[in-house]
């Protein structure tokens, strides 16, 4: 597997200009917001769903069927992430749906003993995010290089590693210590220059 920078958006902004600052680098993979989704795909090659369900074409109200991001251009799921949590035998229907569909599957974990759980289910890749360090600017690989080894250690699969991943430093170390590539999302998305601070950061893999 190759090594990626994961641009998560959230739900920080409907603005698609974050869309177009990210495109250009083959490994970087945004995922904006799901209403962005349509308009994302025509601007950038690389585009994941924060979400997916484990439910086709039909009477799925509400749902986001894995089959339809296919459609749509869009390359793979982001799933489980702290803040959009699934119970694990969801989690399994819908990384296996996802693979059928032939989307990349990208997995988040809390803890080493979640990624031990998670990589039973051998998405590409599991992002290992300590939930009290998101958002806080505080890096993991900086301040908790430990759980960065520990899911190595823990996993068959290759290790994200995402919280408070602000500089070219943080991405540096995470990559020392054996990560497959970072999540960040609000050092990028609240940048307002982003666009240099994400070649930086690309120059780096
Ligand atoms: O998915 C990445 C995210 O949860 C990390 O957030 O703002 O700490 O980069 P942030």
């Amino acid at each position: 597997m190759k090594k990626i920078i994961v641009l998560n958006f959230k739900t920080y902004s409907s603005d698609v200009k974050s869309v177009e600052d990210a495109k250009g680098y083959d490994n970087v993979f945004i995922a904006p917001p799901l209403p962005l989704l349509s308009e994302s795909v025509k601007i950038h090659d690389n585009v994941l769903s924060q979400h997916a369900d484990p439910v086709t074409y039909g009477r799925y109200t509400g749902h986001v069927p894995p089959v339809m991001l296919k459609d749509l251009g869009v390359k793979g799921v982001l799933l489980n992430h702290s803040e959009d949590r699934i119970a694990f035998n969801i989690l399994k229907e819908t990384v296996d749906m996802c693979k059928q569909n032939k989307l990349l599957t990208i997995v988040c974990a809390q803890s080493p003993d979640e990624v031990k759980e998670i990589s039973g289910l051998h998405p590409d890749y599991i992002a290992i995010e300590p939930p009290e360090l998101i958002g806080t600017g505080i890096a993991v690989s900086e301040a908790e290089p430990d759980i960065i080894i520990k899911s190595i250690r823990q996993s068959n699969v290759p290790i994200l590693c995402g919280a408070g991943i602000s500089s070219s430093e943080d991405v540096k170390k995470a990559l020392e210590l054996g990560a497959y590539g970072v999540l960040i999302a609000s050092a990028y998305i609240k940048n307002k220059k982003r666009k240099e601070w994400l070649e930086d950061i690309v120059s780096l893999f």
